[in-house]
Protein backbone atom coordinates (compact mmCIF):
# COMPACT_ATOMS: atom_id res chain seq x y z
CA UNK A 1 0.00 0.00 0.00
CA UNK A 2 1.42 3.52 -0.94
CA UNK A 3 2.67 5.62 1.79
CA UNK A 4 -0.01 8.27 0.55
CA UNK A 5 -2.73 5.75 0.98
CA UNK A 6 -1.38 4.45 4.64
CA UNK A 7 -1.15 8.67 5.85
CA UNK A 8 -4.94 9.19 4.31
CA UNK A 9 -6.07 5.88 6.48
CA UNK A 10 -4.49 7.05 9.81
CA UNK A 11 -5.77 10.91 8.99
CA UNK A 12 -8.90 9.51 8.48
CA UNK A 13 -9.04 7.37 11.65
CA UNK A 14 -7.60 10.36 13.64
CA UNK A 15 -10.31 12.80 12.53
CA UNK A 16 -12.86 9.63 12.92
CA UNK A 17 -11.41 9.16 16.41
CA UNK A 18 -11.43 13.23 17.62
CA UNK A 19 -15.69 13.51 16.34
CA UNK A 20 -16.17 9.96 18.25
CA UNK A 21 -17.79 8.23 15.55
CA UNK A 22 -16.84 5.66 12.88
CA UNK A 23 -16.98 5.27 9.20
CA UNK A 24 -21.06 5.38 8.74
CA UNK A 25 -23.35 4.16 6.30
CA UNK A 26 -25.60 6.82 4.87
CA UNK A 27 -28.54 5.05 6.50
CA UNK A 28 -29.25 1.53 8.66
CA UNK A 29 -30.52 -1.62 6.64
CA UNK A 30 -33.02 -3.63 7.58
CA UNK A 31 -32.57 -7.12 6.40
CA UNK A 32 -34.99 -10.54 6.52
CA UNK A 33 -34.11 -13.19 8.19
CA UNK A 34 -34.79 -15.33 5.77
CA UNK A 35 -31.72 -14.38 2.90
CA UNK A 36 -30.07 -16.50 5.76
CA UNK A 37 -32.06 -19.82 5.85
CA UNK A 38 -34.03 -19.94 3.05
CA UNK A 39 -33.05 -22.71 0.06
CA UNK A 40 -34.55 -20.59 -3.12
CA UNK A 41 -32.27 -17.94 -2.03
CA UNK A 42 -29.16 -19.90 -1.90
CA UNK A 43 -30.23 -21.80 -5.09
CA UNK A 44 -30.15 -17.96 -6.73
CA UNK A 45 -27.15 -16.80 -4.53
CA UNK A 46 -25.36 -19.83 -6.13
CA UNK A 47 -26.05 -18.75 -9.89
CA UNK A 48 -25.79 -15.41 -9.05
CA UNK A 49 -22.88 -14.84 -7.18
CA UNK A 50 -20.40 -18.52 -7.76
CA UNK A 51 -21.15 -19.77 -10.86
CA UNK A 52 -20.92 -16.60 -13.36
CA UNK A 53 -18.66 -14.43 -11.83
CA UNK A 54 -14.79 -14.33 -11.40
CA UNK A 55 -13.52 -15.45 -7.69
CA UNK A 56 -9.99 -15.48 -5.88
CA UNK A 57 -9.35 -18.64 -5.66
CA UNK A 58 -5.67 -18.64 -4.83
CA UNK A 59 -2.47 -16.00 -4.79
CA UNK A 60 -0.06 -16.47 -6.74
CA UNK A 61 2.23 -17.80 -3.96
CA UNK A 62 0.61 -20.71 -3.99
CA UNK A 63 1.87 -21.57 -7.13
CA UNK A 64 5.50 -19.97 -6.74
CA UNK A 65 7.25 -22.32 -9.80
CA UNK A 66 6.63 -24.08 -12.62
CA UNK A 67 5.15 -27.23 -12.61
CA UNK A 68 3.46 -26.10 -8.88
CA UNK A 69 0.01 -27.49 -8.77
CA UNK A 70 -2.77 -26.38 -5.95
CA UNK A 71 -6.21 -27.66 -5.70
CA UNK A 72 -8.89 -26.24 -3.95
CA UNK A 73 -12.86 -25.91 -3.87
CA UNK A 74 -15.18 -23.04 -4.40
CA UNK A 75 -18.86 -23.24 -4.48
CA UNK A 76 -18.08 -26.84 -4.13
CA UNK A 77 -16.66 -27.49 -7.21
CA UNK A 78 -13.27 -28.77 -6.77
CA UNK A 79 -10.48 -27.38 -8.54
CA UNK A 80 -6.69 -27.92 -9.66
CA UNK A 81 -4.89 -24.75 -10.55
CA UNK A 82 -1.44 -25.82 -12.41
CA UNK A 83 1.42 -23.53 -13.25
CA UNK A 84 2.76 -25.19 -16.22
CA UNK A 85 6.18 -25.24 -18.03
CA UNK A 86 5.52 -21.77 -20.12
CA UNK A 87 4.47 -20.44 -16.39
CA UNK A 88 0.78 -19.76 -17.13
CA UNK A 89 -1.82 -20.86 -14.69
CA UNK A 90 -4.39 -22.98 -15.84
CA UNK A 91 -7.46 -24.01 -14.08
CA UNK A 92 -9.26 -27.71 -14.45
CA UNK A 93 -12.30 -29.05 -13.02
CA UNK A 94 -10.36 -31.86 -10.24
CA UNK A 95 -12.83 -34.00 -11.84
CA UNK A 96 -11.48 -37.25 -13.13
CA UNK A 97 -13.08 -37.65 -16.90
CA UNK A 98 -13.34 -41.57 -16.00
CA UNK A 99 -15.91 -41.43 -13.68
CA UNK A 100 -15.47 -38.32 -11.48
CA UNK A 101 -12.67 -38.78 -8.76
CA UNK A 102 -9.92 -36.22 -7.35
CA UNK A 103 -7.01 -36.54 -9.59
CA UNK A 104 -5.34 -34.20 -7.67
CA UNK A 105 -5.27 -33.71 -3.66
CA UNK A 106 -3.20 -31.03 -1.69
CA UNK A 107 -0.57 -29.37 -3.89
CA UNK A 108 3.10 -29.72 -4.39
CA UNK A 109 4.84 -31.07 -7.88
CA UNK A 110 2.89 -33.97 -9.42
CA UNK A 111 6.14 -35.38 -10.92
CA UNK A 112 5.51 -36.71 -14.39
CA UNK A 113 1.72 -36.74 -14.09
CA UNK A 114 -1.09 -36.33 -12.41
CA UNK A 115 -2.87 -39.69 -11.36
CA UNK A 116 -6.37 -40.26 -10.42
CA UNK A 117 -6.11 -43.04 -7.36
CA UNK A 118 -8.96 -45.21 -8.30
CA UNK A 119 -8.01 -46.12 -11.91
CA UNK A 120 -4.68 -44.47 -12.22
CA UNK A 121 -5.96 -42.75 -15.39
CA UNK A 122 -3.02 -39.67 -15.49
CA UNK A 123 -3.09 -36.53 -16.94
CA UNK A 124 -0.14 -33.96 -18.05
CA UNK A 125 -0.28 -30.17 -16.60
CA UNK A 126 -2.56 -29.04 -19.44
CA UNK A 127 -4.63 -31.35 -18.80
CA UNK A 128 -4.81 -33.89 -21.46
CA UNK A 129 -4.98 -37.44 -20.96
CA UNK A 130 -1.62 -39.14 -21.13
CA UNK A 131 -2.63 -42.74 -20.05
CA UNK A 132 -5.48 -45.37 -18.94
CA UNK A 133 -3.23 -48.26 -17.46
CA UNK A 134 -4.43 -51.67 -17.28
CA UNK A 135 -7.69 -50.80 -19.71
CA UNK A 136 -6.47 -52.53 -23.10
CA UNK A 137 -9.37 -52.38 -25.35
CA UNK A 138 -11.59 -51.09 -22.48
CA UNK A 139 -12.35 -47.65 -24.14
CA UNK A 140 -11.52 -48.19 -27.35
CA UNK A 141 -14.01 -45.84 -29.54
CA UNK A 142 -13.31 -42.89 -27.70
CA UNK A 143 -10.96 -40.25 -28.81
CA UNK A 144 -8.50 -39.50 -25.63
CA UNK A 145 -7.80 -36.12 -27.00
CA UNK A 146 -11.64 -35.58 -25.94
CA UNK A 147 -10.61 -37.25 -22.38
CA UNK A 148 -9.07 -33.82 -21.19
CA UNK A 149 -9.65 -32.40 -17.70
CA UNK A 150 -12.15 -29.63 -18.33
CA UNK A 151 -10.52 -26.91 -17.83
CA UNK A 152 -12.20 -23.10 -15.97
CA UNK A 153 -10.97 -19.85 -17.04
CA UNK A 154 -8.42 -18.52 -14.87
CA UNK A 155 -6.43 -15.33 -15.08
CA UNK A 156 -3.60 -14.26 -12.85
CA UNK A 157 -2.66 -10.75 -12.10
CA UNK A 158 -1.33 -8.24 -8.85
CA UNK A 159 -0.13 -11.30 -7.46
CA UNK A 160 -4.40 -13.03 -7.55
CA UNK A 161 -5.54 -15.93 -9.32
CA UNK A 162 -8.85 -15.33 -10.12
CA UNK A 163 -11.10 -18.37 -11.41
CA UNK A 164 -14.92 -18.66 -13.15
CA UNK A 165 -17.09 -21.60 -12.90
CA UNK A 166 -18.73 -21.57 -15.67
CA UNK A 167 -18.52 -19.55 -19.19
CA UNK A 168 -15.49 -19.40 -21.38
CA UNK A 169 -14.35 -15.62 -21.88
CA UNK A 170 -11.37 -14.60 -20.69
CA UNK A 171 -11.62 -13.03 -16.93
CA UNK A 172 -10.41 -9.20 -17.07
CA UNK A 173 -9.26 -9.46 -13.15
CA UNK A 174 -8.29 -5.20 -13.42
CA UNK A 175 -11.86 -4.85 -14.45
CA UNK A 176 -13.17 -6.82 -12.03
CA UNK A 177 -11.36 -5.80 -9.03
CA UNK A 178 -12.57 -2.16 -9.98
CA UNK A 179 -9.61 -0.19 -8.56
CA UNK A 180 -8.21 -2.34 -5.96
CA UNK A 181 -5.90 -4.06 -8.21
CA UNK A 182 -2.59 -2.03 -7.64
CA UNK A 183 -3.18 -1.86 -4.07
CA UNK A 184 -3.22 -5.71 -3.52
CA UNK A 185 -0.01 -5.77 -6.12
CA UNK A 186 1.73 -3.95 -3.64
CA UNK A 187 1.67 -6.78 -1.46
CA UNK A 188 3.95 -8.78 -3.32
CA UNK A 189 1.75 -11.99 -2.86
CA UNK A 190 3.81 -13.94 -5.33
CA UNK A 191 6.43 -13.72 -3.18
CA UNK A 192 4.56 -15.08 0.01
CA UNK A 193 4.76 -18.16 0.81
CA UNK A 194 1.65 -20.92 2.02
CA UNK A 195 1.85 -22.10 5.21
CA UNK A 196 -0.93 -23.74 6.57
CA UNK A 197 -4.48 -24.61 5.38
CA UNK A 198 -7.47 -24.83 7.40
CA UNK A 199 -11.11 -25.63 6.67
CA UNK A 200 -14.03 -26.25 8.74
CA UNK A 201 -17.44 -26.65 8.11
CA UNK A 202 -19.87 -24.43 10.19
CA UNK A 203 -23.82 -25.00 10.97
CA UNK A 204 -24.87 -21.31 9.68
CA UNK A 205 -25.42 -19.11 6.12
CA UNK A 206 -22.52 -18.43 4.31
CA UNK A 207 -23.04 -15.20 4.73
CA UNK A 208 -23.57 -15.09 8.38
CA UNK A 209 -20.05 -16.74 8.67
CA UNK A 210 -18.81 -14.48 6.19
CA UNK A 211 -20.20 -11.23 8.35
CA UNK A 212 -18.12 -11.50 11.19
CA UNK A 213 -15.67 -10.48 8.76
CA UNK A 214 -17.15 -7.41 7.82
CA UNK A 215 -17.21 -5.26 10.93
CA UNK A 216 -15.32 -4.41 13.84
CA UNK A 217 -18.23 -2.92 16.22
CA UNK A 218 -18.12 -6.35 18.08
CA UNK A 219 -14.61 -6.45 19.10
CA UNK A 220 -15.07 -4.90 22.12
CA UNK A 221 -17.59 -7.30 23.23
CA UNK A 222 -17.35 -10.78 21.47
CA UNK A 223 -13.57 -10.63 21.64
CA UNK A 224 -13.19 -8.93 25.12
CA UNK A 225 -10.29 -10.97 26.31
CA UNK A 226 -8.98 -12.09 23.07
CA UNK A 227 -8.56 -8.94 20.87
CA UNK A 228 -10.03 -6.48 22.88
CA UNK A 229 -7.03 -5.57 24.86
CA UNK A 230 -5.37 -4.89 21.97
CA UNK A 231 -7.73 -4.02 18.75
CA UNK A 232 -10.17 -1.06 18.80
CA UNK A 233 -13.48 -1.75 17.81
CA UNK A 234 -13.87 2.04 16.84
CA UNK A 235 -13.20 3.75 14.53
CA UNK A 236 -13.31 1.45 11.60
CA UNK A 237 -11.76 3.21 8.81
CA UNK A 238 -13.83 1.43 5.25
CA UNK A 239 -13.61 2.26 1.94
CA UNK A 240 -15.44 0.99 -1.42
CA UNK A 241 -14.34 -0.30 -4.44
CA UNK A 242 -17.31 -1.75 -6.82
CA UNK A 243 -18.62 -4.45 -4.66
CA UNK A 244 -15.32 -4.98 -2.77
CA UNK A 245 -14.27 -2.75 0.33
CA UNK A 246 -11.28 -2.49 2.49
CA UNK A 247 -11.61 -1.94 5.91
CA UNK A 248 -8.81 -1.02 8.64
CA UNK A 249 -8.79 -2.26 12.28
CA UNK A 250 -6.33 -0.66 14.14
CA UNK A 251 -4.22 -1.51 17.72
CA UNK A 252 -4.94 0.74 20.80
CA UNK A 253 -1.26 1.39 19.95
CA UNK A 254 -1.61 3.74 16.77
CA UNK A 255 -2.01 6.72 18.65
CA UNK A 256 1.49 6.96 19.28
CA UNK A 257 1.85 7.79 16.35
CA UNK A 258 0.54 11.17 17.02
CA UNK A 259 3.71 12.22 18.93
CA UNK A 260 5.75 11.43 15.65
CA UNK A 261 6.56 12.41 12.15
CA UNK A 262 3.85 12.00 9.79
CA UNK A 263 6.72 11.03 7.06
CA UNK A 264 6.89 7.79 9.59
CA UNK A 265 3.53 6.89 9.65
CA UNK A 266 3.48 3.17 8.89
CA UNK A 267 0.01 1.28 9.13
CA UNK A 268 0.82 -2.14 8.71
CA UNK A 269 2.48 -3.00 12.10
CA UNK A 270 -0.35 -0.99 13.82
CA UNK A 271 -3.47 -2.60 12.10
CA UNK A 272 -5.31 -5.44 10.30
CA UNK A 273 -6.28 -4.68 6.99
CA UNK A 274 -9.25 -6.40 5.34
CA UNK A 275 -9.87 -6.65 1.68
CA UNK A 276 -13.25 -7.84 1.33
CA UNK A 277 -13.03 -9.31 -2.34
CA UNK A 278 -16.67 -9.85 -3.67
CA UNK A 279 -18.62 -12.64 -3.16
CA UNK A 280 -17.34 -14.10 -0.48
CA UNK A 281 -13.33 -14.17 -0.22
CA UNK A 282 -11.50 -11.86 2.34
CA UNK A 283 -7.64 -11.39 2.32
CA UNK A 284 -6.70 -10.29 5.76
CA UNK A 285 -3.13 -8.60 6.20
CA UNK A 286 -2.43 -8.60 10.43
CA UNK A 287 -0.07 -6.79 12.26
CA UNK A 288 2.08 -9.73 12.33
CA UNK A 289 3.36 -9.77 8.56
CA UNK A 290 1.58 -12.71 7.56
CA UNK A 291 -1.58 -12.83 4.96
CA UNK A 292 -4.68 -14.73 5.11
CA UNK A 293 -7.08 -15.77 2.68
CA UNK A 294 -10.52 -16.83 3.76
CA UNK A 295 -13.23 -18.04 1.84
CA UNK A 296 -16.86 -18.62 2.64
CA UNK A 297 -18.83 -20.91 0.21
CA UNK A 298 -22.00 -22.56 0.94
CA UNK A 299 -22.20 -26.45 1.15
CA UNK A 300 -23.99 -27.95 -1.80
CA UNK A 301 -27.09 -27.73 -1.44
CA UNK A 302 -27.20 -26.13 2.12
CA UNK A 303 -28.23 -22.58 3.48
CA UNK A 304 -27.74 -24.05 6.90
CA UNK A 305 -23.93 -25.32 6.36
CA UNK A 306 -20.71 -23.27 5.24
CA UNK A 307 -17.54 -24.62 4.34
CA UNK A 308 -14.77 -21.99 5.92
CA UNK A 309 -11.36 -21.95 4.77
CA UNK A 310 -8.26 -20.31 5.97
CA UNK A 311 -5.02 -19.87 4.12
CA UNK A 312 -2.39 -18.88 5.68
CA UNK A 313 0.70 -17.32 3.92
CA UNK A 314 3.89 -16.00 5.25
CA UNK A 315 6.56 -13.44 4.12
CA UNK A 316 9.13 -15.51 3.19
CA UNK A 317 9.62 -19.57 4.09
CA UNK A 318 10.82 -20.48 7.62
CA UNK A 319 14.03 -20.48 8.45
CA UNK A 320 14.04 -22.35 11.27
CA UNK A 321 12.27 -24.17 14.27
CA UNK A 322 11.86 -20.93 16.14
CA UNK A 323 10.46 -18.77 13.07
CA UNK A 324 7.98 -21.67 12.41
CA UNK A 325 6.70 -22.02 15.91
CA UNK A 326 5.91 -18.41 15.80
CA UNK A 327 3.66 -18.54 12.81
CA UNK A 328 2.04 -21.60 13.29
CA UNK A 329 1.49 -19.86 17.00
CA UNK A 330 -0.72 -17.17 14.91
CA UNK A 331 -2.33 -19.62 12.79
CA UNK A 332 -3.85 -21.70 16.46
CA UNK A 333 -4.44 -18.13 17.89
CA UNK A 334 -6.56 -16.65 14.59
CA UNK A 335 -8.35 -20.38 13.91
CA UNK A 336 -9.03 -19.93 18.12
CA UNK A 337 -10.16 -16.52 18.08
CA UNK A 338 -12.20 -16.88 14.54
CA UNK A 339 -14.12 -20.58 15.24
CA UNK A 340 -14.97 -20.41 19.04
CA UNK A 341 -15.31 -16.61 19.35
CA UNK A 342 -16.82 -15.83 15.99
CA UNK A 343 -18.18 -18.67 14.27
CA UNK A 344 -19.78 -20.27 17.61
CA UNK A 345 -21.78 -17.27 17.49
CA UNK A 346 -22.49 -17.28 13.95
CA UNK A 347 -23.79 -20.58 14.60
CA UNK A 348 -26.01 -19.73 17.40
CA UNK A 349 -27.15 -17.22 15.31
CA UNK A 350 -27.99 -19.37 12.44
CA UNK A 351 -30.21 -21.73 14.82
CA UNK A 352 -31.98 -18.67 16.34
CA UNK A 353 -32.99 -17.28 12.30
CA UNK A 354 -34.44 -20.67 11.38
CA UNK A 355 -36.78 -20.89 14.19
CA UNK A 356 -38.36 -18.07 11.45
CA UNK A 357 -39.28 -15.84 14.69
CA UNK A 358 -37.21 -13.18 14.64
CA UNK A 359 -38.31 -11.60 10.70
CA UNK A 360 -35.22 -9.53 10.49
CA UNK A 361 -32.37 -8.55 11.72
CA UNK A 362 -30.53 -4.59 11.77
CA UNK A 363 -27.36 -3.54 10.67
CA UNK A 364 -26.24 -0.38 12.20
CA UNK A 365 -25.14 2.60 10.16
CA UNK A 366 -21.54 1.71 12.15
CA UNK A 367 -21.30 -1.51 9.96
CA UNK A 368 -21.05 -0.06 6.80
CA UNK A 369 -19.28 -3.11 5.18
CA UNK A 370 -21.84 -5.27 6.31
CA UNK A 371 -24.52 -3.56 4.51
CA UNK A 372 -22.37 -2.49 1.65
CA UNK A 373 -21.73 -6.53 0.89
CA UNK A 374 -25.48 -7.30 1.52
CA UNK A 375 -26.37 -4.24 -0.92
CA UNK A 376 -23.90 -6.13 -3.10
CA UNK A 377 -25.55 -9.45 -3.14
CA UNK A 378 -29.20 -8.24 -3.67
CA UNK A 379 -27.78 -5.83 -7.00
CA UNK A 380 -26.40 -9.27 -8.23
CA UNK A 381 -29.56 -11.14 -7.38
CA UNK A 382 -31.48 -8.68 -9.46
CA UNK A 383 -29.40 -9.15 -12.36
CA UNK A 384 -28.09 -5.14 -11.37
CA UNK A 385 -24.62 -5.81 -10.11
CA UNK A 386 -20.96 -5.54 -11.65
CA UNK A 387 -21.63 -7.98 -14.73
CA UNK A 388 -17.82 -7.09 -15.42
CA UNK A 389 -14.58 -9.54 -15.79
S1 LIG B 1 -12.28 -42.32 -11.76
FE1 LIG B 1 -10.33 -41.64 -12.27
S2 LIG B 1 -9.37 -43.34 -13.11
FE2 LIG B 1 -11.34 -44.05 -12.68
FE1 LIG C 1 -14.53 -11.21 15.08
Amino acid sequence: MRAETQRDILHRFFALRQAQTTTLAPELYRQRADVYTDPKRLTAEVEALFRGRPLLVALSGDLPSTGDYVTTEAAGVPLLLVRGEDAVVRGFLNICRHRGGRVASGRGQPGRAFKCPYHSWAYDLNGDLLGQPMARDAFAGIDRAELGLIPVPVAERFGLIVARLGGDEPIDVAGCLDGLGPELADYGFEDYRFFDERTGVVEANWKLAHDTFLESYHIFSLHRESLGPDMLSTPFVAEFFGPHARGVVMRREVTRLLERDESEWELRPLASIFYMLFPCAVINMPMTGHAELWEFYPEPGSPHRTRVTAKFYVPRAPADDRERGFWDANVRYTMRVVFDEDLAQQEDIHRSLRTGLLPEVIYGRNEPALIHHHRQVELALNGDGHARG
